[in-house]
C-alpha cells in the first residue's frame, strides 16, 4: 500500500479528489491524546475500500453549512475489505468483506452497551458520537478513498458471510452503512407497523429508504413529500403516494385527498435543517418539517426525526438559526402527546437484519434508491449532481471492486 486517493472539502461547493499518506492503525492524536487511549491501535483494521456512498449529510459540509474546515476528508458510508489487521483483532481475517457502520463506537462506554453507538462517548472529546470524514467528530480520516483504518474491528464491522455474493450484491449491501439502517430506524421510531398510514417528509435517499422501510414493516399507505419531481418519482416507482409540497394546496388537503382524513399515525423527517418552506415560492425554513409532521400525524402517534439539525449554522438565514435555536410549536407536539426521536441512528442496531433481508431477495434498496456507481475521480461530479437534485444515490468505486453490472 502507497498512499491514499481521498476527498476532500475545499470551499462551499467545491471537493476535490487529493493525495494522502496510506491510513496507519493509529486513532486520531486528539482523540488519544482527550481520552486517554494509546495511540497504536490494535483494535483497528485497514479496509480496501469495495464502495463508499456520497451522502446529504456530506452535502451539508459541502454545502458551507457546517464549520468543516478546508482540507476536510469526506466518506462516512464505506464498505470494505480487510488488509490488515491489528493483534488485538480476533474474529476478522485479511480479505473478510465487511459493511462498516458510519458511527465509530468504541463498544465498551455505557451508550455502546446500551446499543446506542450513535453516542458512543469515548471516540470524540467534543461531545458524544462519532463519524469517519465529518466535522465536529473527532478528527477521523473519511472514507471516500481507496483505504480507511477502522477502530474497535471487532465491535463495528459487520462481516459479510460470502465474499463473492457479497461483490454480486454491493450495491444493495452499500446501503447498510447508514442510509438503509436509517431510513429504517426513522420508520420504526415513528411505530410504523401493519397497516400504518405513513408520511415521510423528504425524497432524497434518506427518505426513499424510510418509504421502502415502511412498506417492509408492513404499512398500509407510505405518503412521501418533495418539491423535486424526479425523486417523488423515485418514490412512486415502488408504491408510494407522493404530494408536492411547493403546491399551492396544503399538505394536509393533499394527504387528506390520498386517505380521506388529513391525518397520519406515523410521520419521518426526512429532511433536517435546511427544509425549504412549503407552498410555491417558500425560502428555506429550518423548522418547516418539524411543524408540518407534527400538524399531520395523529394524537398519540410518534415522529421519526433521522433529518439532521445542527447546535450551529453559519449559513443560517436568522441569528438564532445560526445558533440551532428553531421556531418549532412545541406546544402543538405536547397537546398531541407525540414521542420524538432524534440523532444519529446506531446501524449496529439494524445492520445484520436488513442484510439478512438483501441476501434472501426480501429487499432491494439500491433500486428504490436508484444507485449509480462512479468512479473516484467522478466524486467532485457525483456531489454537484446530487447536489442539483439528482433522484439518484452516488455509489463511488475507489478500487475498482464493484462489477460492471
Ligand atoms: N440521523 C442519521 O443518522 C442520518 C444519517 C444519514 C443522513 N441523515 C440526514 O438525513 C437528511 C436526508 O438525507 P439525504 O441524503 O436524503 O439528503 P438530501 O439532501 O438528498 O434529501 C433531502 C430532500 O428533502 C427535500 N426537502 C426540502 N424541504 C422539504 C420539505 N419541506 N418537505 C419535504 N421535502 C423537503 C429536498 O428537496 C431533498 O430532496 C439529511 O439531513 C441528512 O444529513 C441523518
Ligand atoms: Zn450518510
Ligand atoms: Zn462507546
Amino acid at each position: 500500500m502507497g498512499g491514499n486517493r481521498i476527498v476532500v472539502y475545499k470551499e462551499p461547493g467545491v471537493v476535490a479528489v487529493e493525495d494522502h499518506d496510506a491510513p496507519k492503525l493509529e486513532v486520531p492524536a486528539e482523540v488519544a491524546e482527550a481520552m486517554g487511549m494509546t495511540r497504536k491501535a490494535e483494535h483497528a483494521v485497514i479496509l480496501r475500500t469495495v464502495s463508499t456512498n456520497i451522502c446529504g449529510s456530506d452535502q451539508h459540509m459541502v454545502r458551507g453549512r457546517t464549520d468543516a474546515p478546508p482540507g476536510q476528508t469526506l466518506g462516512h458510508e464505506i464498505t470494505g475489505e480487510v488488509v490488515e489487521k491489528g493483534s488485538d483483532v480476533q474474529f476478522l481475517d485479511v480479505g473478510d468483506i465487511c459493511s462498516v457502520p458510519f458511527n465509530i463506537a468504541c463498544g465498551r462506554c455505557r451508550n455502546c452497551r446500551e446499543g446506542q453507538t450513535g453516542i458512543c462517548t469515548n471516540v470524540n472529546p467534543g461531545r458524544a458520537g462519532s463519524a469517519y470524514g465529518y466535522v465536529d467528530m473527532g478528527g477521523w480520516e473519511g472514507g471516500q478513498a481507496e483505504y480507511v483504518m477502522v477502530p474497535f474491528a471487532d465491535f463495528n464491522l459487520l462481516k459479510f458471510p460470502d465474499r463473492d455474493q457479497a461483490l454480486e450484491k454491493i450495491l444493495d449491501l452499500t446501503m447498510l452503512s447508514d442510509i438503509f439502517p436509517t431510513g429504517y430506524h426513522g420508520a420504526y421510531t415513528a411505530g410504523v407497523t401493519t397497516g400504518s398510514t405513513v408520511y415521510i417528509a423528504g425524497a432524497g435517499p434518506v427518505g426513499l429508504a424510510a418509504a421502502y422501510s415502511a412498506h417492509l414493516l408492513g404499512a398500509a399507505v407510505v405518503i412521501v413529500g418533495d418539491l423535486n419531481a424526479d425523486r417523488l418519482a423515485q418514490a412512486r416507482s415502488f408504491g408510494c403516494e407522493t404530494v408536492d409540497v411547493s403546491a399551492d394546496a396544503t399538505l394536509e388537503d393533499q394527504v387528506g385527498q390520498i386517505l380521506g382524513t388529513n391525518e397520519v399515525d406515523c410521520a419521518v423527517d426526512a429532511v433536517g435543517f435546511e427544509a425549504t418552506g412549503h407552498g410555491a415560492g417558500a425560502g428555506e425554513q429550518p423548522a418547516a418539517v418539524l411543524n408540518s409532521i407534527m400538524t399531520l400525524t395523529r394524537a398519540g402517534g410518534s415522529l421519526g426525526i433521522p433529518g439532521l439539525y445542527v447546535t450551529g449554522d453559519p449559513g443560517a438565514g436568522d441569528d438564532d438559526a445560526k445558533q440551532g435555536t428553531l421556531k418549532v410549536r412545541l406546544g402543538l407536539g405536547w397537546a398531541k402527546s407525540h414521542s420524538l426521536h432524534t440523532g444519529q441512528c446506531p446501524v449496529l442496531k439494524y445492520n445484520r437484519g436488513l442484510m439478512m433481508s438483501i441476501l434472501h431477495d426480501k429487499a432491494h434498496i439500491a433500486d428504490a434508491v436508484n444507485a449509480e456507481v462512479l468512479s473516484l475521480d467522478d466524486a467532485p461530479r457525483g456531489y454537484q449532481e446530487f447536489d442539483a437534485g439528482a433522484a439518484k444515490k452516488y455509489v463511488l468505486n475507489p478500487n475498482g471492486l464493484i462489477p460492471a453490472a
